[in-house]
C-alpha cells in the first residue's frame, strides 16, 4: 500500500458519487419510505410553556374519520430512557406525565389512515392546562444553573492576578442568539414492528445511537432494532439525538400493531429537534503593550431546557487557542422553559470564538498592532493545556496565504477610512479552529471475485460527501479504480460507526476504512504466501502494496497478482476484512490531536444611512490536514461560511418573552442567508497531512463556520467605528 506521506495533500475533487441519484430523485430520504398498511402520525403540541395538563379532550379526535388512535400521557406505553445525546443522556421521553416544560412539547400523538385525516383530527385535540409562569430569560436569577457537566473548565496560572497587573485590560460582555438548525429535509420517522423486532427509517446523523435508544426505550435487545438512513436530508447537528418524536412513532406502531410514519412540519422542526442555545459571555483579557497575551478570563452562561442535560462549553476553545500563561474558562447553563437546545454546526466554538476573536480585534486597535500580527504574536505550536506539540497546526500558513489572497495589505487601518461611493468599506479577520473529535469506528471491506469491492459502515452522509470520500479512500487503499468501489452506509446492522458530527467522521471512519483495507490486503497475501503458483509466495504481508487491482511487492508492480486471480484460484466468491479505529491517546503518541484551523478574511459594505450590512468578499484559508476530495471539502467550507453569515446578520430564533412560543418558527419568518446575501466565497486549503492519524485527515465541516461572525463584526467596526458585541447584528445598532 502506498504510504500516507506519498499521497497528495489535496485529493481529487470528483463530483459526488450519489449526485445523480440525488438530482434525479432516486435517492430515498427518510420521508420517502412507505410500507403497505402504514398509518400516519401527527403531533399535538403544548400551547403553554410551563405548568401541567389538567385534562385532555380526545373524544372528538378519536371519532373523527380515519383515526386509529390518539395517544396522550394517560394511555401511552411507559418507555425507558436511552443515552440519546451526543455525550449525555436522553432528552425527556415523550408522554410520561402531565408536566409541561416548554411550548411545543408533544402532548398527544394522533394516528390515522391518511396524513390529512391525522392532521385534521390533531386540531380537535384540546388540553385544559394549569399554567405556571415560565422561566424564559437566560439571566433570570431564579433559573437553576448547571455547571460544567463534562469537566471541561480549565485553569492555569493566576488569571485574576495577571489581569490586575496587566498593562492593558479589556472586559466585555458578548451575546449570541438562539439559532435553529433548519436542515432542508423535514425530519421523518417510519417505524415497523415485526413481533419484537423493530425496523425504523429515521432522519439521523447517528443510526447506532438511535438503535441503542429505541432498544432501551422498549426493553428489547439492540440486535432487535434496525435503523436505516441511506440519505439524511441535512442535519447541522439536529440529527445527533434520538428525539421524543422518534420514540413516539415507534410507540404508536407498537400499540396500534401498524407501521406508523411521521413527518414533522416546518414549524415543528423549530421545537422538536434542537437548536443552537443562546448565550452570554463575559471575557476579560490582559495584554502587554507589545501584544503578548498575559491573561484570559472567559465565562459563559448558555440556555438549557428544563429536563435535559445537553451542554455547550462556549469558552472551552479559549483554553488552547493561543499562547497565554494565565487562563480561566468556566461554562454554566441555565434551565429554562424552552424547547431542547442541542448542537448546531460548530457548537460552542462558534459562540466562544466570536467573543475571543472580537476582543482580540478590539485590542489590535487599542495597541495599534495589525490584527493578523497580533494573532501571530500569540501563536503556539504546543497545546498549552498539556505542553504537547499539536499533531498539525498550519494556522500561520492560513494567515499568510489568506491575507495574500484577500489583499489584506491594501487595508487602511483607520476605521471609517475606506469608502466606495456611499458605502463604508471594512476589512476584518478572525482565526478559526474546530477541536479534534473522534469516537470508535468500524468498517468492513470486501473484494469480490469480479474485482469489484465494497466497504461498509453504519455511518451517515449528511450531505458532506461521506459516500464519495470513503469510496475514494477505499479505492486508493485497495489499489482499485473508483468505479470498481462502492461505499455503503446508513444501516445500523453494518459495522458500528461514530456519529456524523463534531467534524469527526471523515477522520475516524477514514482510519477504520484504512485499517479494514490494510487487513484485507494482508488476508490476500496470507492466502497465497505459501502458494507455489503465486508470484507473491514467501512475501510478508508488510512488504506489499496494491495498484491496478493487483497485490504486489512494494515498488515492484510486476511481482504480484490480481485479486480476481487469487480468488478464482482459491474458488472463493469474495474476501472480507473488518477494521477499526479508536481515538489515539495524546500521551501515548506524544502529540495533542489537532482539529482543523483556519483564517477568515471578510470585506463588508455598510450603508451608514440605512444600517445595511452586505458581505462583499470572504477568503477562508483552511488547514484540514489531508483533504480527501477538494470539491466536497470546499463545499463544506462554503456551506459553513453561509451559516456564519446567517449567524452574524440574520439568524435569530425569537421566543415570545410572555408565552415562550417561538414567534418566527417558519421559513417565512426565520431568516437564513440566501444567494443574495452570499458573495463569491474563496476557499484555499493549506498545511500538511496531520501527523496524529493514519490517513492524515482532519474534519473540515465546522471550521467553515467558525470565525465568520467575528470577521464580519470586526469588518463592520473597521467600516463604521461601531463595535458590535451582540449577534445577529441588527440595523438599529449601526444608525
Ligand atoms: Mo455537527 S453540530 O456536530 O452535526
Amino acid at each position: 500500500m502506498s504510504t500516507v506521506e506519498s499521497r497528495p495533500l489535496i485529493g481529487e475533487g470528483i463530483s459526488r458519487v450519489d449526485g445523480p441519484r440525488k438530482v434525479t430523485g432516486a435517492a430515498p430520504y427518510p420521508m420517502d419510505f412507505s410500507v403497505p398498511g402504514q398509518a400516519y402520525g401527527t403531533l399535538v403540541q403544548s400551547t403553554i410553556a410551563a405548568g401541567r395538563i389538567v385534562r385532555m379532550h380526545t373524544d372528538e379526535a378519536a371519532h373523527s374519520p380515519g383515526v386509529v388512535t390518539v395517544l396522550t400521557h394517560e394511555n401511552a406505553l411507559e418507555v425507558g430512557m436511552g443515552p440519546a445525546s451526543v455525550l449525555g443522556a436522553s432528552p425527556p421521553a415523550p408522554l410520561r406525565n402531565d408536566r409541561i416544560v416548554h411550548h411545543g412539547q408533544h402532548i398527544a400523538f394522533v394516528v390515522a389512515e391518511t396524513p390529512e385525516q391525522a392532521t385534521a383530527a390533531a386540531r380537535l385535540v384540546r388540553a385544559d392546562y394549569e399554567a405556571a409562569e415560565p422561566l424564559l430569560d437566560l439571566q433570570d436569577p431564579r433559573a437553576e444553573h448547571l455547571h460544567d457537566p463534562w469537566g471541561m473548565d480549565h485553569s492555569r496560572g493566576d488569571a485574576a492576578a495577571a489581569l490586575e497587573g496587566a498593562e492593558v485590560t479589556l472586559r466585555n460582555t458578548y451575546l449570541t442568539a438562539d439559532n435553529t438548525n433548519n436542515p432542508l429535509g423535514l425530519f421523518a420517522t417510519l417505524a415497523v414492528w415485526d413481533g419484537d423486532t423493530l425496523t425504523v427509517h429515521d432522519t439521523s446523523q447517528w443510526p447506532s445511537m438511535v438503535r441503542t435508544t429505541l432498544a432501551m426505550a422498549f426493553g428489547i435487545p439492540e440486535s432487535s432494532v434496525r435503523v436505516l438512513v441511506p440519505y439524511v436530508g441535512g442535519g447541522f447537528g439536529a440529527g445527533l439525538r434520538a428525539w421524543p418524536h422518534v420514540i413516539l412513532t415507534a410507540m404508536a406502531a407498537r400499540m396500534t400493531k401498524r407501521p406508523v410514519k411521521l413527518v414533522l412540519t416546518r414549524p415543528q422542526m423549530f421545537t422538536s429537534i434542537g437548536h443552537r442555545p443562546s448565550g452570554v459571555q463575559w471575557l476579560s483579557v490582559g495584554i502587554r503593550r507589545d501584544g503578548e497575551l498575559v491573561a484570559l478570563d472567559h465565562r459563559s452562561l448558555s440556555s438549557l431546557s428544563m429536563e435535559d442535560n445537553d451542554f455547550e462549553p462556549f469558552s472551552s476553545g479559549t483554553a488552547f487557542a493561543y499562547q497565554c500563561p494565565n487562563v480561566i474558562t468556566r461554562d454554566e447553563q441555565a434551565k429554562l422553559n424552552i424547547a431542547v437546545p442541542t448542537s448546531m454546526r460548530a457548537p460552542a466554538e462558534a459562540q466562544g470564538n466570536f467573543a475571543l476573536e472580537s476582543a482580540l480585534d478590539e485590542l489590535s486597535y487599542t495597541l495599534g498592532i495589525d490584527p493578523v500580527e497580533l494573532r501571530v504574536r500569540n501563536h503556539t505550536d504546543v497545546d498549552p493545556r498539556n505542553g504537547l506539540p499539536w499533531s498539525g497546526k498550519a494556522i500561520l500558513e492560513c494567515y499568510e496565504i489568506g491575507a495574500r489572497r484577500f489583499g489584506w495589505s491594501d487595508r487602511n487601518p483607520e476605521p471609517r477610512s475606506m469608502r466606495d461611493g456611499n458605502w463604508l468599506v471594512g476589512y476584518g479577520m478572525a482565526s478559526a479552529m474546530f477541536p479534534y473529535f473522534a469516537q470508535p469506528c468500524m468498517a468492513e471491506a470486501t473484494v469480490n471475485r469480479d474485482g469489484s469491492a465494497f466497504v461498509r459502515s453504519a455511518a451517515t452522509d449528511i450531505g458532506t460527501g461521506t459516500y464519495t470520500v470513503m469510496a475514494q479512500l477505499s479505492a486508493e487503499e485497495l489499489g482499485l479504480p473508483l468505479e470498481k468501489v462502492r461505499f455503503d452506509l446508513g444501516d445500523s446492522d453494518m459495522p458500528n460507526s461514530m456519529m456524523a458530527g463534531g467534524s469527526g467522521l471523515t477522520g475516524a471512519l477514514g482510519n477504520a476504512v484504512h485499517d479494514a483495507c490494510r487487513r484485507l490486503v494482508r488476508s490476500f497475501v496470507e492466502l497465497v504466501r505459501n502458494d507455489a503458483d503465486s508470484p507473491l509466495m514467501g512475501i510478508s504481508p508488510h512488504e506489499v502494496e496494491c495498484s491496478g487491482g493487483r497485490v504486489h511487492l512494494m515498488g515492484c508492480p510486476d511481482r504480484g497478482e490480481s485479486y480476481v486471480d487469487i480468488l478464482a484460484r482459491h474458488g472463493m466468491p469474495q474476501l472480507s476484512a473488518t477494521g477499526s479505529s479508536t481515538p489515539p491517546d495524546a500521551t501515548e503518541i506524544g502529540m495533542s490531536l489537532a482539529g482543523a484551523y483556519g483564517a477568515k478574511f471578510v470585506e463588508v459594505r455598510v450603508d451608514p444611512d440605512l444600517g445595511l450590512v452586505r458581505v462583499a468578499r470572504v477568503v477562508s484559508a483552511i488547514d484540514g490536514g489531508r483533504i480527501l476530495n477538494e470539491k466536497t471539502a470546499r463545499s463544506q467550507i462554503i456551506g459553513g461560511t453561509v451559516g456564519g453569515i446567517g449567524m452574524a446578520l440574520l439568524e435569530d430564533t425569537v421566543t415570545d418573552p410572555r408565552t415562550g412560543r417561538i414567534a418566527n418558527g417558519t421559513f417565512a419568518d426565520y431568516l437564513v442567508a440566501v444567494n443574495a446575501d452570499v458573495p463569491e466565497l474563496d476557499v484555499v486549503f493549506v498545511g500538511e497531512p496531520d501527523r496524529g492519524t493514519p490517513t492524515g485527515t482532519k474534519g473540515v465541516g465546522e471550521v467553515g463556520l467558525v470565525g465568520i461572525a467575528p470577521a464580519i463584526t470586526n469588518a463592520v467596526y473597521h467600516a463604521t467605528g461601531r463595535r458590535i458585541r451582540s449577534l445577529p447584528i441588527t440595523l438599529d445598532t449601526l444608525l
